[in-house]
Formats: C-alpha cells, sequence, structure tokens
C-alpha cells in the first residue's frame, strides 16, 4: 500500500486522530497516553502501531517505557496530514478533556523532578548522583585547561601525568623509583601519548631546565621530600614568570603507620608550613586549604597549596 494511502487509512479513526494532536505537544509514553484518553493498553497500542506504520510516529526505548512523538522526518505530504489531523481532533467531543488530562501529566512529570530535587535541596552535593563524579569533573576541567608545559613532580606511573598529556603541549613526569618510571613510560608509549616522558631523578633537584615549565604539581609527593622546603625551591626555579605550582598532600595527621604502609617521611603538613615554604621560595598569590576529607578512619585530610612566580 502506498504511504498516501497508509496515512489515509491511519487517519479514517477519531482516536487516532486524538492520538496525533496529543503528541504534537509533547513526547509520551504509553501509560501517559492511556490516562489521558482514558482508554485501555491495547486498543491504545493497536493505534500507535498503525500511525507508526503509517510512519506518521516514532518511537524510543527508556528503559521498560516506550515513548512516542511525531516523525520527525516526516515528509511535506505526512506533515500535511499530521496538520489535518490536528484539525480534526480539535471537532472531538473528547478534545477539551484531552487537554485538560494532557497538562495535568506532564505537570505531574515536572513536579516529579522538582518534588525530588526540594527534597535533597540543601544535601545535593552529598547524596549519590547517577553518573556523578569528582572523576568525572576531573576531566570536564581538563578539558578547559590551555596548552601548558607540566612537571609533575614523584608522579608514581603516571595516573594523573596520563590525564594531563591528553590536553597539555608535554609532561614531563618525574619519579625515583626506577621501576615506577620504567613502568610509566611503557604505559604512555602503549597510550600513544608521545608528549609525556618520564624521567627518573629526585623532586628536591628534578632532571627540569630551569624556566622551562607553566605548572608544577606535587601530588601525594611532597609528604617523601627529606626537606620538603627544598622541593618548593627547586620547583619555582624551573617554573617560567607567572607559571604556578599546586601541591595536593596530607593535612599534619597522627597516623604514624603511614610510615611503613605507605613509605611516608613526614605525616602530613600544617597549612601554616606550606605557606612559609612557599613564600620563602619566592612564589605570590599563595593560596593554602583543605579541599577533602575523608570519611574512613583515620580521616586523612587533603590539602591543596598553590602559588605564582
Ligand atoms: C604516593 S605516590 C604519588 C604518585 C602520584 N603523584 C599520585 O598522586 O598518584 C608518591 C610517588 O613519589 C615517588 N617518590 C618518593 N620519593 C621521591 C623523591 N625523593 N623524588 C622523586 N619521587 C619520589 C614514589 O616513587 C611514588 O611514585
Amino acid at each position: 500500500m502506498s504511504s498516501t494511502l497508509k496515512s489515509l487509512r491511519a487517519l479514517a479513526d477519531p482516536t487516532r486522530l486524538r492520538i496525533i494532536a496529543l503528541l504534537e505537544k509533547d513526547e509520551l509514553s504509553v501509560n501517559e497516553l492511556q490516562e489521558i484518553t482514558r482508554m485501555g493498553q491495547s486498543r491504545i497500542s493497536t493505534h500507535l502501531g498503525l500511525l507508526q506504520d503509517a510512519r506518521l510516529l516514532q518511537s524510543r526505548r527508556d528503559g521498560k517505557r516506550t515513548f512516542y512523538r511525531l516523525n520527525q522526518e516526516a515528509d511535506a505530504v505526512a506533515r500535511d496530514f499530521i496538520q489535518l489531523a490536528v484539525r480534526g481532533a480539535r471537532e472531538t467531543h473528547e478534545h477539551a478533556a484531552d487537554e485538560l488530562n494532557l497538562k495535568r501529566v506532564l505537570a505531574r512529570r515536572n513536579e516529579q523532578a522538582q518534588v525530588y530535587f526540594n527534597q535533597i535541596a540543601g544535601r545535593f552535593d552529598r547524596v549519590y548522583g547517577p553518573g556523578r563524579s569528582w572523576q568525572a569533573f576531573g576531566h570536564l576541567l581538563l578539558r578547559v585547561l590551555p596548552p601548558l608545559v607540566v612537571a609533575d613532580l614523584g608522579s608514581g606511573e603516571g595516573l594523573l601525568s596520563e590525564l594531563l598529556a591528553r590536553r597539555c603541549k608535554k609532561v614531563i613526569a618525574v619519579d625515583n623509583s626506577e621501576k615506577i618510571v620504567a613502568f610509566g613510560a611503557a604505559k604512555a608509549k602503549k597510550n600513544g601519548l608521545k608528549n609525556l616522558e618520564f624521567r627518573l631523578g629526585d623532586l628536591e633537584n628534578p632532571p627540569v631546565d630551569v624556566q622551562s615549565v607553566d605548572l608544577v604539581i606535587l601530588s601525594q609527593a611532597l609528604h617523601h621530600a627529606s626537606v620538603p622546603a627544598t622541593a618548593i625551591l627547586s620547583a619555582f626555579k624551573m617554573l617560567r614568570g607567572g607559571g604556578q605550582i599546586m601541591i595536593l598532600d596530607l593535612l599534619q595527621h597522627n597516623f604514624d603507620k603511614a610510615r611503613e604502609l605507605y613509605g611516608d617521611r613526614w605525616l602530613g603538613f600544617a597549612e601554616s608550613d606550606l605557606h612559609r615554604w612557599l613564600e620563602d621560595a619566592g612564589f605570590k598569590k599563595i593560596e593554602v586549604s583543605v579541599v577533602a576529607r575523608e570519611e574512613q578512619s583515620p580521616h586523612f585530610q587533603t590539602i591543596l597549596a598553590g602559588g605564582v612566580k
């Protein structure tokens, strides 16, 4: 049967005109159509099937539900049929009730989302949100980084370096463990990150040229330095004017076992110590703050310290 005949047949029923008129206003599920039109599911489904067969409608699955809407790719003839159907629906005696019921169903749909967000307002940042994570935020923030040259000191195998290398001009990852450097370099190669270079060296005297980088990162690395102030001074030297240092470390704690469990030399740092070392090295615009606290004992807290050369 030609598509014109199919469309004419599909429109030869007032119920189907009503359905088209409703779907012209919004996408609706079978349940919602049932509620609006007060018809049984199988009747609605039959009508929807016919309309879809005539290419006047489209559907999409969303979990267990199927949503219907007018065919967005309908040709000019089909669009004319749809307009006629909408006009015809207005002449049915159910039209006024359909409009009212549609309004109610759509209002409830919006309310459901609002009720949820109203309930959690004030706690939103702390409750679970599907798909929301610091990892995801991290990726988002990395996308807005300018093309910097970065030195990641005490880089480990390059968890952060690899992420940075996807956006930055160059990343130099320095670590004093031969094994870690070999592993990190092999992984960077495997991942095709040609702008990520691993270098073996000490973070107190790193193998990085003076005034050659825009950003120095010390992520959970400074507490391994024998003299942290020396590492910060070295960072200052390797930065270009206007470059920044970013230190992520632990706030001073009493968890002695960190020495034996994680090889830590320092049990975190006081905010004032970091501030002083940054100032003594010559950094300006210094900011030091606690940015995270772990839920589990011993409740390590993360400190973020930064400054500009
Ligand atoms: C806790 S890990 C942090 C790794 C990474 N920055 C991160 O945030 O995931 C500390 C790293 O610093 C390295 N390290 C320890 N002392 C160092 C030193 N004096 N110079 C350079 N790297 C050092 C270790 O080999 C280890 O890979």
